[in-house]
């Protein structure tokens, strides 16, 4: 049965019970305690814990789901995989334990020209969780399975949840014979390769904190009952498939086995088909292991998940789903490596999962694009990687065998792993080959060291902040009220002083000065806008502000300088923040708002705010991206956003509860955090973002949005710098300006300027050529003059000269033409070039060559004059030499040497 129509009959078959039928979620999940959608259920996670009510009460999908906690297992085992397709049906709080496992035997058995998966359901067994007689009881009631088919299994097995806090419960799956030969009877208890698992059916009751490994989940984790008794099944559409079409692994299946071809066609190497006896028996498998199809596997089943994870917009970087990106690319290149190709494996292989699942996932073939250039673009950048590692690695393995010793410095391969990242397993593989080892609990220790740093750094970091003066600072201010979005001006009292670092009660004009009060209108540094700047006046000083931050939460500090007078602590203040400069802020900080929309719209989704800097005047965006948005689309997107500036909507901030925003849609960026209540900006319907900052009323303030620059900043990740308002009017009128005198220079409208320019250019670049033509005229027009001096020895002659002006091919055309008219003998030429360096040649008749002579041997005494050497073969040879003014007397020599020869 092809994988299309298991599919379809799964989705017809629960269709027909009733269910809603849904799409598949992203596999980046909502869910910020989930890094990706690990199981059919994530997506579901609201309705099961009563967050949120489903739009039905029975629903089914097929999920695209990403797990990598046994990713070391991919290629060694026959049904290990980092993504694959899973069938689920689920019900809210409707039916129970009895349908669900009714159904998925309903649909298991009944043959295929019925619509069903026609397993033989003599060879089917099922397992329960250890206390679960309902669900035995169950299954004795609801199909033809005997009880001795049916058995127990603890929490290790039996009881499912993401691994993470939320739903759980206890399962019962179903298992596939696939007969003696694939192992020992006794049923899935005693061998699970032989009696393969192809469907989970959980009943969610409980709620875990998720506190422990997953697969050691059981009871003593429950925190919760849930609201009502739900159901969560899941089948492996890969495992189904592999089953019904009767083939070894799944990597055999119609749905991956394009992609183990392809790498066989990239590689060279055959596939097999076989898995290392060591891995089959063993649950952690040992590299050493490793076969060629082992790493055929890995680069056919990575390919899969790179797809898709790219085409829902993951893409690669040191953490999170990015690292998890990263780690796919690397190991597929890497096992490409293995099998001994150069060759670039990502655009081919990404193309393979696209030919093969983009009728079935049609993102696959709208982000086609995208996908195979980023995919394509990692492995360059690790190629990259890898040749650098490997040179440091061969002078670390040198510089260990030199001194006689057989063990790596653990440092060197630390510092390849952490600065280069240069996997320490290739590091061991590599060394061993040499015959030298890596002692792996030293490099192990030095990993700890790191971590150890890493966590020290940043608790010191908080421990300062917690520990100085801000907190003596924070408790005589309370928590600071910020009253900027409404107003620029506020009144309030100096709370804290400090200078230099210390709690101070006054501070003098002219000192440097931080002040604390419980109020204030300025903005501190944040969500990437800059601090306010401004004054803040007392009856007896005044302060110029130059910045504000928030060191720690709810803590707001003005830093400046004391400009006038004294300012103590404890005296009435009035803050004036600087209205420009807010308001130009302001402007940038709306356009930020409505670049980051358009170019999503433009670019696609994972054009996501990555950073920016807001500033007076102009700002910066980073987001993430695989190629340069061309001078066009810059274009176009500084005309649509300035559409959206001109059609003047409202800016609408709103404060809601974190979670209303979420389902709002608003865009968390990831990385900030936020409180239980946040702040919504939004514009008409394209735009909506947690923020805050401060924005202008409706988007015609902005006035003008230009682009400065574009580029790159880092692998995949992009920065358009712009401006706006008056800024970006200066920007414009200086750029008009410089148009407006080239035309005048040119003498033509400034429309016409870059016709006239090009045809300038072109003229110039002939003029070029009939210079150079003329000046080797020139040179050659000096043949009669240099013929005629040519001294006479016997029936040979000597010409020598220096030629002014010449070029190296002028100098040789018009040798070769003095040769052709002197018959017998040598032509020694030099010129100083306007570099102040000589060049010489010399050119002899055949004869003298064939009687032993060498031209360089002739100009080797000249060129030694303008400290160079001669080189060349036989009739022609060539020098250069740095002093130029030494040409004359270098050129005479070399003539004198020739003529010694001749005599
Ligand atoms: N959530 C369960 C699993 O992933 C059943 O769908 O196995």
């Amino acid at each position: 049965m092809q994988t299309s129509q298991i599919r379809s009959s799964f989705l017809e078959f629960f269709q027909s019970q009733d269910h809603r039928l849904l799409p598949s979620a992203s596999l980046i999940p909502q869910d910020p305690t989930l890094l990706l959608t690990v199981a059919g259920m994530v997506p579901f996670k609201p309705y099961f814990l009563g967050e949120a009510d489903p739009p039905a009460k029975r629903i089914a999908t097929v999920q695209k789901v990403a797990r990598t906690v046994d990713i070391d297992n991919v290629g060694r085992t026959t049904r290990h995989l980092t993504f694959f397709e899973m069938l689920g049906n689920f019900s809210f709080g409707d039916y129970f334990k009895r349908e669900a496992i009714r159904w998925a035997w309903q649909l298991s058995t009944t043959p295929a020209d019925e619509g069903g998966w026609g397993f033989d359901p003599d060879r089917l067994w099922a397992t329960v969780y250890t206390d679960d007689d309902e669900a035995e009881q169950l299954w004795l009631d609801e199909t033809d399975i005997p009880a001795s088919r049916i058995q127990r299994r603890d929490a290790n097995d039996n009881y499912w949840s993401t691994g993470g806090s939320g739903p759980c419960g206890p399962c019962s799956e179903i298992f596939y014979d696939r007969g003696p030969e694939h192992g020992p009877d006794g049923g899935p208890i005693v061998d699970e390769s032989r009696f393969l698992e192809f469907w989970n059916l959980v009943f969610m009751q409980f709620e875990t904190a998720g506190n422990g490994d997953p697969k050691l989940k059981g009871s003593d984790d429950i925190v919760g009952t849930l609201p009502a008794q739900n159901v969560d099944t899941g089948s492996g559409l890969e495992r189904v498939a592999m089953l019904l079409q009767d083939v070894p692994t799944v990597f055999d299946t119609d749905v991956f086995r394009p992609m183990i071809d392809r790498a066989v066609d990239l590689s060279g190497v055959a596939y097999t088909g076989t898995f290392s006896a060591a891995h089959v028996a063993d649950e952690d498998p040992d590299p050493a292991d490793d076969t060629t199809d082992t790493w055929l596997r890995v680069i056919g089943e990575h390919a899969r998940s790179t797809a898709f994870l790219i085409s829902d917009g993951v893409l690669p970087s040191n953490e999170g789903r990015g690292y998890i990106l990263r780690r796919l690319i690397r190991r597929a290149v890497l096992s490409a490596r293995k099998l001994g190709t150069d060759q670039r494996i990502m655009t081919p292989m990404m193309e393979s999962v696209i030919e093969t699942l983009g009728d079935a996932w049609g993102d696959l073939k709208t982000q086609g694009n995208l996908i195979t250039k980023v995919a394509q673009a990692e492995e360059d950048a690790f190629s990259r990687t890898l040749s650098t590692g490997l040179v440091m690695l061969d002078e670390a393995v040198q510089a260990t065998t030199a001194g006689g010793g057989t063990a790596l410095d653990p440092e060197a391969a630390f510092t390849l792993h952490d600065t280069y990242g240069f996997p320490v397993d290739l590091t061991v593989e590599i060394a061993r080959e040499k015959g030298v080892t890596l002692d792996r609990d030293a490099f192990a220790e030095h990993m700890e060291a790191q971590r150890q740093r890493a966590r020290a750094a940043t608790k010191s970091d908080r421990q300062a902040a917690s520990t100085d003066v801000y907190k003596e600072a924070f408790q005589a201010a309370g928590t600071t009220t910020f009253t900027g979005y409404s107003r620029e001006r506020d009144e309030s009292s100096v709370a804290a002083l400090i200078h230099d670092g210390a709690i101070a009660e006054r501070v003098q004009e002219g000192q440097n000065v931080q002040v604390v009060l419980p109020r204030t209108p300025f903005y501190a540094e944040g969500g990437g806008q800059l601090g306010d700047h401004g004054t803040i006046a007392t009856p007896t000083g005044r302060i110029q502000v130059t910045d504000t931050t928030a060191p720690a939460d709810g803590l707001i500090v003005h830093h400046g300088t004391v400009v006038a007078g004294e300012v103590a602590s404890g005296t009435d203040a009035e803050l004036v923040v600087d209205h420009a400069r807010r308001a130009s802020i302001r402007r940038g900080h709306t356009a930020t708002h409505i670049l980051h929309a358009t170019l999503k719209e433009m670019v696609g989704d994972h054009a996501a705010q990555a950073g920016s800097a807001i500033d007076a005047g102009h700002f910066r965006f980073d987001f993430p991206h695989f190629e340069s948005i061309s001078r066009d689309q810059l274009g176009e997107l500084e005309g649509l956003v300035n559409d959206r500036i001109a059609d003047n909507p409202e800016v609408v901030t709103r404060e809601m509860d974190q979670q209303a925003a979420r389902e709002a849609g608003a865009t968390a960026l990831f990385g900030e955090k936020y409180g239980d209540t946040v702040r919504v900006v939004t514009i008409e319907d394209y735009s909506m973002e947690l923020c805050g900052g401060t924005h202008v009323g409706s988007t015609g303030e902005v006035g003008l949005f230009t682009v400065l620059s574009e580029g790159s900043i880092a692998n995949n990740v992009r920065r358009i710098e712009a401006v706006t308002g008056p800024e970006a009017f200066g920007h414009l009128a200086k750029e008009r300006l410089i148009a407006e005198q080239v035309a005048q220079i040119l003498k033509v409208p400034t429309a016409e300027a870059p016709a006239r320019v090009e045809e300038l250019l072109g003229r110039v670049r002939d003029i070029e050529k009939q210079l150079a033509r003329a000046r080797q005229d020139a040179v050659l027009a000096q043949a009669d003059v240099l013929a005629e001096s040519a001294r006479v020895i016997g029936d040979a002659k000597v010409v020598a000269g220096v030629v002014d002006g010449a070029d190296h091919d002028a100098l040789r055309a018009l040798a070769l033409d003095l040769r052709n008219r002197i018959g017998r003998g040598a032509v020694i030429l030099g010129t100083a070039k306007a570099d102040g360096k000589a060049q010489m040649l010399a050119a002899l008749s055949a004869d003298l060559v064939e009687a032993g002579t060498n031209a360089a041997d002739v100009l080797r005494p000249g060129a030694t004059v303008v400290g160079g050497g001669a080189g060349g073969k036989g009739d022609v040879a060539q020098a250069g030499g740095k002093d130029g003014g030494k040409i004359a007397e270098a050129v005479r020599v070399a003539a004198d040497e020739a003529a010694a020869r001749l005599a």
